[in-house]
């Protein structure tokens, strides 16, 4: 059984390209409609990449509550966020999913909301002309300003630590990507530097760098201060 304090929040990581023996063994922890969902896939690579993901995330919950993975179920709000059902006390177990090119994040946290946001650095993406559409006044400047060789990295920093922050309040993209700005230029920490909204948002979230993998990007975004990060492995553990 996994233990988890509300001071703590844990983040998992996993790889999806599983041997077939762990894919067969993750599909049990499916519930029915996953499987015929996973049955669904037209590729193979994406038919397993789905189960290991979603029995990934069915272990590590089961760990937290000493629950068979198959036996939990999932609600929505109305904005596609998960959550555990009936798990909605002030201490229920939260948790956030992100998954890039075979790998999975999985964050948990007690009683506080939590978002969590991978992307492989690719170097195909146009980053200047999608940094002008979707960031930040303010993020778009920050970008312009440093060195060209630094712009992609600070790119993928900004956006994971957005769409992060995006996920743990888990309104979706209705709240708009412009209506908030990030620290993004490498070196600097990681945070909410401002909301539109309210001015006193950003004070209620933490946001951490996460690196777990070369070649990725990863951000953590956390309600609260004061927490303890440990990161796992799956299903190795610490
Ligand atoms: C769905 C979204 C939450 C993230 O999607 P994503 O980055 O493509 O995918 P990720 O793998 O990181 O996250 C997917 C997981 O997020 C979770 N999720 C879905 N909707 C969510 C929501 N409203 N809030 C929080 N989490 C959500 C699910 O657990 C999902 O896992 P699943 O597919 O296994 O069910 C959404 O923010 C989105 O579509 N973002 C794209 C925005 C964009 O274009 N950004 C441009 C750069 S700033």
């Amino acid at each position: 059984m996994l233990v988890l304090g509300n001071d703590e929040v844990h983040v998992w990581r996993a790889t999806l390209d599983q041997p077939p023996s762990q894919i067969q063994s993750l599909l049990h922890n499916l519930a029915a409609d996953e499987q015929a969902r996973a049955e669904r896939f037209c590729f193979e690579r994406d038919r397993e990449h789905f189960i290991a993901a979603r029995g990934v995330l069915r272990a590590i919950l089961g760990g937290y509550l000493n629950r068979e993975p198959q036996r939990l179920s999932f609600c929505y709000n109305s904005y596609g966020k998960p959550a555990l059902a009936g798990e909605s006390d002030g201490d229920a177990i939260r948790f956030s999913v992100s998954h890039s090119h075979g790998v999975a994040l999985y964050a948990v946290g007690r009683g506080r909301d939590v978002g969590i946001d991978l992307e492989r650095i690719r170097s195909d993406v146009a980053v200047a002309q999608i940094a002008e559409r979707y960031f930040s006044r303010r993020e778009v400047a920050t970008l312009r300003a440093l060195p060209a060789e630094a712009q992609r990295q600070a790119f993928f920093l900004g956006w994971t630590r957005k769409e992060a922050y995006i996920k743990a309040r888990g309104e979706g993209l209705s709240l708009p990507l412009d209506q908030f700005d990030v620290s993004l230029a490498p070196g600097e920490p990681a945070a909410v530097l401002g909301t539109q909204r309210d001015p006193f948002e950003a004070s209620r979230w933490s946001l951490q760098e996460l690196t777990p993998a070369p070649g990725y990007a990863a951000a953590l975004a956390v309600e609260g201060h004061g927490w303890r990060l440990t990161c796992w492995q799956w299903p190795d553990g610490c």
